[in-house]
């Protein structure tokens, strides 16, 4: 109920090709949000690009519609009107105070038209839009995030796998029935368990998992050097660096936002991760890099009863005592009552136990917190 009378709200989407949703209907729902009314939405459908019987696309020949998004509102007494326009829904449904927002929200006046496959610029994140989206996601569950980025991002959002978290997104991800893309990192040193492990999440999501390999003329030239074995010597910060890191800045540069597994509880060096950040390391092809971790805020328990509740694969060297799993080298399986990163880089220090795949803002460890 509210001071206009009982409404139901239809919120029809368009869901743009890779998954995501056209920019103006993100910007339609940032402006409800901001004025409080998204919670008058009383449901949202899609209108799929390509598929002429997804419900927003049947609803949109039906109406004669051709822009998105689009609201439809049925009063109490049966009568229904349709808005093209963001504003003009706000403001015959909420009054002309809440209609004063700048018009570039107004799908009606906005050009290219968003029902329009070849859609317009991109959007740029800034730190204050960084800002609005970390607020919005402050009190959000991981499916919850997910299906936000999923639908801002659709395949343009890459999820980085290798573990137990990371086999918790994918199910988050297909969950969300939004498009998504996946990738892992061989380093050439994983161990035979964790290929096979691979193997099993690709089939039983039936899931696209890209494979990213270190330049092989760097690893001659380390292992030509300093051997097979450096790293017990010398750190793991060169191997890392060719085996991990390098590979890992050519998989991102493709994407405009990253799905990480990191925890806050997972180790000293990760105790500030916030949930959503601009990536310090890395840019996507059009600016920024919007780097998300859902489950910042989960404890390892909470991650096992949703991997076990939801029948989830994981890595069998779990059953041997392994908990956070890397290379074979470099990892081995912890004794009762050790922490869950102690078989790590066992032999060195515990604030140098990160490959460098996760690189801090300036000011925080990760990020600065939600
Ligand atoms: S690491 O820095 O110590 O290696 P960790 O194993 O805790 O990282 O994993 C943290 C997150 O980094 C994972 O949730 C995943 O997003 C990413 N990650 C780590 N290793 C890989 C890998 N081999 N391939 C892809 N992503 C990885
Ligand atoms: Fe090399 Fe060990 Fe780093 Fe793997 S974890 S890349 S083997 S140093």
């Amino acid at each position: 109920m509210n001071s206009h009378g009982r409404m139901h709200i239809t919120m029809v989407k368009k869901m743009l090709e890779g998954g995501r949703a056209c920019d103006k209907c993100l910007q339609a729902e940032q402006l409800l949000r901001n004025k409080g009314l998204w919670d008058k939405v009383n449901e949202v459908l899609w209108a799929v690009e390509g598929d002429a019987n997804s419900q927003g696309m049947l609803i949109a020949a039906n109406k004669g519609i051709t822009l998105a998004p689009f609201f439809i509102v049925k009063n109490e007494n049966g009568t229904e009107r349709t808005y093209d326009s963001v504003l003009k829904f706000v403001k015959e449904c909420f009054g002309p105070e809440q209609s004063s927002a700048s018009t570039s929200t107004d799908t009606k006046d906005a050009a290219p038209d968003p029902m329009n496959p070849h859609r317009s610029e991109e959007m740029t994140l800034t730190e204050s839009a960084l800002a609005e989206i970390s607020e919005q996601l402050q009190n959000s569950s991981p499916q919850q995030i997910v299906n936000w980025v999923l639908g801002r991002y659709g395949k343009d959002c890459t999820l980085s796998f290798s573990g137990a978290e990371d086999v918790m997104l994918i199910d988050l991800a297909k969950k969300s029935g939004h498009a998504f893309s996946v990738f892992t990192l061989d380093t050439g040193r994983l161990h035979p368990e964790t290929y096979e492990f691979i193997e099993r999440v690709r089939e039983h999501y039936d899931v696209s998992i890209e494979v990213l390999w270190p330049e092989m003329v760097k690893v001659q030239d380390l292992v030509r050097n300093k051997g097979l074995f450096s790293f017990y010597e010398e750190g793991h910060a060169e191997c890392c660096a060719i085996r991990k890191v390098e590979p890992l800045g050519r998989a991102l540069g493709k994407y405009r936002a990253w799905l990480t597994g990191q925890r806050r509880d997972q180790s000293p060096t990760r105790n500030n991760v916030a949930i959503a950040q601009l990536d310090a390391a890395h840019r996507g092809p059009a600016g920024p890099l919007l780097k998300l971790n859902p489950l910042a805020t989960l404890s390892q328990q909470q991650v096992w009863t949703y991997l076990r509740e939801q029948g989830v694969p994981y890595n069998p060297l779990h059953d041997r005592g392994f908990v956070s799993i890397g290379c074979a080298p470099c990892t081995r399986a912890v004794r009762p009552g050790e922490h869950e990163r102690a078989g790590r880089w066992w032999w060195e220090d515990v604030t140098k136990r990160e490959c460098g795949l996760h690189v801090a803002p300036p000011g925080a460890n990760d990020g600065a917190g939600p």
